[in-house]
């Protein structure tokens, strides 16, 4: 195994190994606050700069949460009312209340009272109603087990949608608290979010300096690399930008990665990144012990998961807010995301199996995974052809509809929608 050292020279572009950015630039042991790198040019490709204006590709936004059962938990568009539905209704109008805006992106609260941005390209929300840091460490954090690690260990991390860097601001506190050496891995579409959320005092009064250096070496150089960390970040199409990491295996099956923390947009507004394609290859780059976690709990990702050859399970289902009693049928009482790994998942109190319900879920119309095997198509072509395969598998009876699989379960119409992700 060739992991991490990807054999690429430190200055080459495409290097993969966060600590080979940029290790000459001095400053990179002993202090740490004030250890981080900021020496050299972006060695990551350079992209950093460029990316502004995302377009999630067309037709991305266009339909309508509910309709096709994309998993919704960010969907807080006035048209999108099974936001109520997915895990956090009461906390919505705190979700929403915009305080600026930058360009397509708004800067919002969360439940939790953290920062949080609105993709009007993409018509969600990066984060649930709950709020960036409360969902990051329920549903990320948490299910990671950090606690597995010895102290000194390298616990290596990729990220696919670094986003505004909320997570990753979590997880380096949290390995600095436990002595881990983080190494990590980003991969980023957009500059902006990160550099937005760091001009904003409610995104960086939680942090201490030196988690703080990191961030901003990340949005100035594209890495960062302190005593016991480093990490860089692949701007570009994850899609494309992943196949450094790859390169870093060596192309051989069985990668190093101890924990893959996937939070893209939901798999109908940005299906480029829940694809099987993509899944089995974020797949092949986990440790045997290794960790896929997900909030999307949709049939169609934990179908391509399962392809993969990973073992599932459901991540519970966020706590209701407080005095809301939802129906006890309605989907965000099922699932809050998923974990997956190379290996069967060791009963726990953060996770569950499948219900028969859910797999039974995977095998409908719901379960029909997005493809996209050049790995450049738009979002739209993508939820085209998953519509032409659902409706073949269904003629062909290989595949129950969703409205049969609803009724078969006794389930409100709509109700796979935000949760599950049906369709
Ligand atoms: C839900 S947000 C990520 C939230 C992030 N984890 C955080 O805490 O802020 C989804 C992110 O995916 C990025 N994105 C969209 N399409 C992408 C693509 N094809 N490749 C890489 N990133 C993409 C967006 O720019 C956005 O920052």
């Amino acid at each position: 195994m060739t992991w991490p050292a990807c054999g690429a020279d430190a200055d080459d572009a495409d290097a993969c190994a966060p600590d080979a950015c940029g290790a000459e630039g001095g400053g990179g042991g002993g202090r740490e606050a004030d250890a981080t790198e900021t020496g050299s040019a972006d060695p990551c490709g350079g992209a950093g700069g460029a990316a502004g204006g995302t377009a999630p590709g067309e037709g991305g936004a266009a339909r309508s949460a509910g309709t096709d059962g994309h998993a919704g938990r960010r969907a807080t568009s006035a048209a999108a009312t099974n936001r109520g539905a997915t895990d956090a209704g009461a906390s919505d109008a705190k979700a929403t209340s915009s305080e600026a805006t930058a360009g397509d992106l708004a800067i919002r609260r969360g439940g939790d009272g953290s920062l949080s941005l609105w993709s009007a390209a993409f018509g969600e929300g990066f984060h649930s109603a709950r709020g960036a840091l409360r969902e990051g460490r329920e549903t990320f954090l948490h299910p990671s087990e950090l606690g597995r690690f010895q102290r000194g260990q390298p616990l290596r991390v990729l990220e696919v949608c670094a986003g505004t860097g909320s997570n990753l601001a979590l997880l380096l506190e949290a390995c600095a608290d436990r002595g881990l050496a983080l190494q990590w891995w980003g991969l980023e579409l957009d500059p902006r979010p990160l550099a937005l959320a760091l001009a904003q005092p409610a995104f960086r009064d939680p942090w201490p300096p030196r988690t703080l250096a990191c961030l901003e070496s990340l949005q100035h150089h594209g890495r960062w690399r302190q005593a016991s960390s480093a990490g860089r970040m692949l701007w570009g199409d994850a899609r494309q930008r992943l196949e450094a990491l790859e390169a870093g295996c060596g192309g051989e099956p069985g990668g190093a990665i101890d924990l893959i923390w996937h939070d893209a947009f939901s798999p109908q507004r940005c299906p480029q990144l829940w694809s099987c394609e993509f899944l089995a290859r974020l797949a092949r780059l986990l440790a045997p012990q290794g960790r896929w976690i997900s909030y999307c709990s949709a049939a169609a990702v934990r179908q391509a998961l399962r392809l993969a050859h990973l073992h599932l399970a459901a991540l519970p289902a966020p706590s209701a807010p407080t005095g809301q009693l939802p129906h006890r049928r309605q989907a965000h009482h099922w699932s809050g995301g998923t974990v997956a790994s190379p290996r069967p998942l060791a009963p726990s109190t953060l996770w569950r199996p499948l219900t028969a319900m859910e797999w039974d879920h995977l095998a409908s119309g719901a379960g029909e995974p997005y493809r996209d095997p050049a790995g450049t198509a738009s979002a739209a072509a993508i939820l085209a052809r998953r519509h032409q395969a659902q409706a073949a598998a269904q003629a062909r009876g290989e595949r129950s509809s969703s409205s049969a699989w609803r009724r078969r379960w006794g389930l409100e119409r709509g109700s796979e929608a935000s949760g599950t992700g049906g369709g």
